[in-house]
This record gives C-alpha cells, structure tokens and sequence, in this order.
C-alpha cells in the first residue's frame, strides 16, 4: 500500500529558481527508503515537504492517500516522527521527559508516559537509569539513541530521519545503523532516511533514491542500484564504494546454497561461517584457491557457497 505520493512536486525557495523539480514517486507502507544524493540536491527539502515543514509549489503530496493541504498540521506531524542530525533535545528536561513530550502535548496520563518513556528506553537499548538524566550528560551517539526515541513516542506510522548518525564516530554508527535495521524489522515503520554516505545506504535500504539537482536520477532496490545502473550519474555515484558496500552487508548464509547434512560434499574442505559478509567469502576463495566453501551454520555445514551463488542472488534482485 502506498503510504507517501510524490505527483508533480516542485519548490522553489526564491521565486523560479526550482530546487525541486516534478517529484513524481511513491514509497510503500513498511518501505525503509534512503535517501542519498550530493549536497545541495535537495534532499532535507523533499523530506520537509513531506511532514509540512516546508511548503510546496507545485504539485501534491498524499499521505495515506490524503492530500497534505488537507491534513490537521498537528495531526500529521503526530503521524510522522522525525530525528535530525544534531537533535535538539529540551536542555532542562530529564531524558524523560524529553521522550515523552509529544505525549505531554497529548495529554497522555503521567504513569502512561513514564510506561512508554520506559519502553522506548529499552527499545533504543540505553539502560532505565538514562531516563533521570539530563541530555548534557549524555554522549552524541546517546543523544542520538534519545532522538529516536523521541520520534517513536506517539507511535507513528512514518519516521523521517536527516542524516541521524552523521555526526557519531564510525563505530557508534556501525551500531546504530544495525539497531535501526533491527527497530524497522520489529516495529513495521515506514522510514525515509538521509544520509551522504553510501555504504549506510545500502546496508539500510530496501529502497534506495538517488537524487541530483532536485530530480530523482533513479530509484529501485540496492541490486538495481548497484549492478543496473541506468545513466551515468548513478554509476559514477554508486562506483566501487556501492559494489563493496553491497558485497559487504550481504551475509553468506543469504546466498549460499543449502545443503542437507547427509548431502554435504567431501572434496570441499574450506570452509566459511554463514554470518560472515560475501565479500569476505569472496576473499577466503582467492585466499584458498578454491571453487567452493562450505559454510557453517549453528549445527554444522548448512550450505556451500561459490562465485555462482552471487549471481544467482543480484538476478533475483530481492
Ligand atoms: N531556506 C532556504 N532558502 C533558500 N534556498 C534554500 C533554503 N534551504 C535550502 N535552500 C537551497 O535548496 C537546495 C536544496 O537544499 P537542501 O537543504 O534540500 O539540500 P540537501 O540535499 O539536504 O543538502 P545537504 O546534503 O548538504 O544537507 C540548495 O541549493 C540550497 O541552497
Ligand atoms: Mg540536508
């Protein structure tokens, strides 16, 4: 189901001088779209457009179907979360109460609030005891954790999220990043996330969108992105950095082929866990100088993998 609908978009900041130019697509309910482009494309802007933030010129945009001219403003924001990248969280209020103010606003009862503060809490893994402190004793990558939490108050259907971990050091991000993937498996969010960086994109993305000059240049899945580009822009963008960035969060146990233990074969004697990344597969293949890995799950040799596997994969596109 469509949940957000692009149809002829265009806004210009000064009066001609578009800097979006007849947006016209749609993200489905559940989608984990990302966002990416080079700076100055107009990426925050199309993500404004879409809770009211920034107003448009042309065009409409529907949200579950209604136009955005027509929605209660305060109604929709409540509809969509949204985290930035240096989240301004309330200085003099504990983590909390920040959390929980849209439900302040709702006035949603106090014990429901510090209930909901409590589970969001967990859900964003910082420990209970955060909740009484206040956002200068927290590190950035924290805070970040708190801003998530925060857009996740009132349980929103959509969560649009401006470049979150732009500003978190390499590790903390590695772990967000797999948090988020994680909360958007569990929670069945709509998420349209930014970010500059393109190896977050595709690890994240069930969709991606690249953008350039206030146009979609192309949009579809990573495998598309990646291995079927359609124009020039896209493949000097994506380059190497997409194509190891793919290879990268592709684990092998997601392309090996299954084998049953009685079928396993003897003559393949290297072997691979299946958690491991493809391109780490790829790696022990050159390494070893052989054809085929078989791959260790939990109980045992679950599968073999080879070079065809990849292919089998990117064809299927899933
Ligand atoms: N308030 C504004 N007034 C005038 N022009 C603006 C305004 N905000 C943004 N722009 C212009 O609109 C274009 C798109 O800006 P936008 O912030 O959407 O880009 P972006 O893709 O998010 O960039 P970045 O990756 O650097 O965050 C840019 O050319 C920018 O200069
Ligand atoms: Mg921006």
């Amino acid at each position: 189901m469509e949940i957000i609908r692009f149809r002829n978009v265009s806004k210009a900041y000064i009066l001609e001088d578009w800097v979006i130019h007849q947006l016209d697509f749609s993200i489905e309910k559940g989608e984990f779209v990302t966002l990416i482009g080079p700076s100055g494309c107009g990426k925050t802007t199309m993500l404004k457009m879409i809770n009211g933030l920034i107003p448009f010129d042309r065009g409409d945009i529907l949200i579950n179907g209604q136009s955005i001219r027509e929605w209660d403003m305060i109604r929709l924001r409540r509809q969509i979360g949204y985290v930035i990248q240096q989240i301004a969280l309330f200085p003099h209020m504990t983590i909390e109460k920040n959390i929980s103010y849209v439900l302040d606003l709702l006035k949603v009862e106090r014990e429901t609030q510090r209930k909901r503060s409590e589970e969001l809490i967990d859900l964003v893994g910082l420990e209970r005891s955060y909740l009484k402190r206040y956002p200068r004793e927290l590190s950035g990558g924290q805070k970040q954790r708190v801003g998530v939490a925060r857009a996740l108050a009132a349980d929103p259907e959509i969560v649009l999220m401006d470049e979150p971990f732009g500003a978190v050091d390499d590790i903390t991000r590695k772990i967000l990043q797999k948090e988020m993937k994680q909360l958007h498996k569990m929670l069945e969010k709509t998420i349209v996330f930014v970010t500059h960086d393109i190896e977050e994109a595709i690890h994240l993305g069930t969709k991606m969108v690249l953008m350039d000059q206030g146009e979609i240049v192309q949009a579809g899945t990573k495998e598309e992105m990646v291995f079927s580009p359609n124009n020039e822009f896209t493949k000097r963008f994506l380059e190497s950095k997409g194509f190891n960035a793919y290879l990268g969060q592709l684990t092998i146990k997601e392309v090996c082929t299954l084998v049953k233990q009685k079928k396993v074969s003897d003559e393949i004697i290297e072997t691979i866990d299946g958690d491991a990344s493809v391109l780490e597969g790829i790696r022990r293949l050159i390494e070893k100088g052989v054809k085929h890995l078989n791959v260790i799950g939990n109980n045992g040799i679950i599968g073999r993998f080879s070079l065809e596997d990849i292919k089998e994969k990117i064809k299927k596109g899933e």
